[in-house]
C-alpha cells in the first residue's frame, strides 16, 4: 500500500458472513470416544502429572449450546451475521448402529428453521471429529467400513434436514485429525503408526466421497464440501532447498487430500490458522509480531497466498474457520482487519472467496487445551453461560453489517 490512509473495502453481492462452531466444543452432555477418553485413567493421570485441574479438560456441559440454542442465535443476530457453521453430533442422532433418534433430528431441524427464520443461512458439518462409541469399538476410520456407516448415517441425516439446509461440509480437517491421532498420537485414540494415518486418510477419502453421492442423490442442488486445514508454507530467504521443501508440505498438507476427492467437491472450506516457515526443514522458528494465548504465530496475510493456491481448483471457496484465542482481546479486531483486507486482495485477484466464518462465536472446549484457550467473539461465563461480548464482537458486527470494511 502506498499510503496509510484506511481504504473502505466493499464484498461482493450475496457474501456469506458469519461464525463457526462444532457440537462437542459447545453443546454440552455428550457421550462420544473424546468425552471418554476426557475422563479415561490415562488421560486424568497425565493432567494430574502436569499439575493440572482435570476439570478444565472434560467437556462436561462445554457452553450448554445443546439446551439453550437461543443464546447462540441471539448473539449470530447482535453480529448481523447471514451465516452460521455448526456441527451435528453422530452418536446422539444415531446412538446405536441403524438406530436414529428422531428428537435428536428434529432438534437441529428445528435449530435450522431458527436460523432461517432470522436470515441466517445454516451451514453445517456432518463430522466434526468425535465419533459414537459403537464406532470406535469398530476400529473407527482405521476401518473400510467406517465410510459405509458414515455415509448410512449422512443418508438419514441430510434427508431428514434437507429442506432446511443447502450447505453440507462432510469432514472437517481430515488431515488433522490423521495428524494428531496417530502420527503425534495425542489425541483418542492416541497411536503413533505412519501406516494407521495413511488408512485413516484414505478411508475418510472414501467417507467423503461416499458421503457426496448420499447428499446429491437427495437433492442434486444440496452444496457440498469439506472443511480444509491449509497452512502457508514460505520458504525461508527463497533458497532453492527451501523452494523444494514447500512444494512436498503444501502437496502432502495442502493439496493431497483434495487432490483426490475434488471431483465430489461443489465448494472447498478453508480452515486458516497457519504460516509454516521452511528453513531445511518445516515449522522453523519465526519472530511474529504478535501471537494468541495459545503462542499460536498469527499471520493473517498467509491466508492470500493460502486461497490463491487453492484456486488451482476452480471451486468456490468459503473460510469455513478462523481466529484466534485471544482471551483479552489484544488482537482480535487486528487480526480480523488483516485477514478481511487479503482475503479482499484474493478476491481483487479473481479468487472465488464466498463467505467467511469467524472461529468462534463464542468460547469452547478447545480438545485437549480444554476450556482455558478463549476463541469467542463472545465471552462465556462458564458458571451462567452467559454471552457477554467482547470488543471485537463489534467490530465484527459493522463487517457483517455493511458487507466490507
Ligand atoms: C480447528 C478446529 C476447531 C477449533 C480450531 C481452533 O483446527 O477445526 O474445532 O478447535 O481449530
Amino acid at each position: 500500500m502506498l499510503d496509510n490512509k484506511p481504504q473502505s473495502l466493499q464484498f461482493p453481492d450475496n457474501f456469506l458472513w458469519g461464525c463457526s462452531t462444532s457440537a462437542h466444543q459447545i453443546e454440552g452432555g455428550l457421550v462420544n470416544d473424546w468425552s471418554e477418553w476426557e475422563k479415561s485413567p490415562s488421560r486424568l493421570q497425565e493432567l494430574k502429572d502436569k499439575q493440572l485441574d482435570s476439570l478444565d479438560f472434560i467437556s462436561g456441559a462445554a457452553a450448554n449450546s445443546y439446551e439453550n440454542n437461543n443464546a447462540d442465535i441471539d448473539c449470530l443476530k447482535r453480529l448481523g451475521a447471514n451465516v452460521y457453521r455448526f456441527s451435528l453430533d453422530w452418536s446422539r442422532i444415531e446412538p446405536a448402529p441403524g438406530e436414529f433418534d428422531e428428537a435428536v433430528l428434529e432438534y437441529y431441524r428445528n435449530l435450522a428453521i431458527k436460523l432461517k427464520a432470522k436470515g441466517i443461512e445454516p451451514f453445517i458439518t456432518l463430522w466434526h471429529w468425535p465419533l459414537p462409541l459403537w464406532v470406535r469399538d469398530r476400529g473407527g476410520w482405521e476401518n473400510k467400513e467406517t465410510a459405509v456407516l458414515f455415509q448410512n448415517f449422512v443418508l438419514k441425516t441430510v434427508a431428514y434436514l434437507d429442506k432446511e439446509v443447502n450447505y453440507w461440509i462432510t469432514l472437517n480437517e481430515p488431515m488433522v485429525y490423521a495428524s494428531q491421532s496417530y502420527i503425534a498420537g495425542e489425541w483418542p485414540p492416541q497411536k503413533k503408526s505412519r501406516l494407521l494415518a495413511w488408512r485413516v486418510i484414505n478411508n475418510l477419502a472414501t467417507g467423503h466421497l461416499l458421503a457426496y453421492v448420499a447428499i446429491k442423490k437427495i437433492n442434486s442442488l444440496n452444496q457440498v464440501g469439506l472443511a480444509k486445514n491449509n497452512m502457508f508454507f514460505e520458504a525461508s530467504g527463497g533458497k532453492l532447498i527451501n523452494k523444494f521443501l514447500t512444494i512436498i508440505g503444501n502437496w502432502w498438507w495442502n493439496f493431497r487430500f483434495l487432490d483426490k476427492v475434488v471431483r465430489e467437491l461443489d465448494f472447498i472450506g478453508l480452515n486458516y490458522y497457519f504460516h509454516n516457515l521452511v528453513d531445511k526443514g518445516f515449522g522453523r522458528p519465526h519472530i511474529y509480531e504478535k501471537k494468541s494465548d495459545l503462542g499460536w504465530g498469527l499471520h493473517p496475510e498467509g491466508i492470500y497466498e493460502t486461497l490463491v493456491g487453492l484456486n488451482r481448483y476452480k471451486k468456490p471457496i468459503y473460510v469455513t474457520e478462523n481466529g484466534l484465542a485471544d482471551k483479552d482481546d489484544r488482537h482480535r479486531e487486528w487480526y480480523i482487519t488483516e485477514i478481511v483486507r487479503n482475503m479482499h486482495r484474493a478476491i481483487s485477484e479473481g479468487v472465488d472467496v464466498r463467505g467467511y466464518m469467524h472461529w468462534s462465536l463464542i468460547d469452547n472446549f478447545e480438545w485437549a487445551y480444554g476450556f482455558q484457550p478463549r476463541f469467542g467473539l463472545y465471552e462465556i461465563n462458564y458458571r451462567t453461560y452467559e454471552r457477554i461480548a467482547r470488543p471485537s464482537a463489534y467490530f465484527y458486527a459493522n463487517i457483517c453489517r455493511r458487507n466490507g470494511i
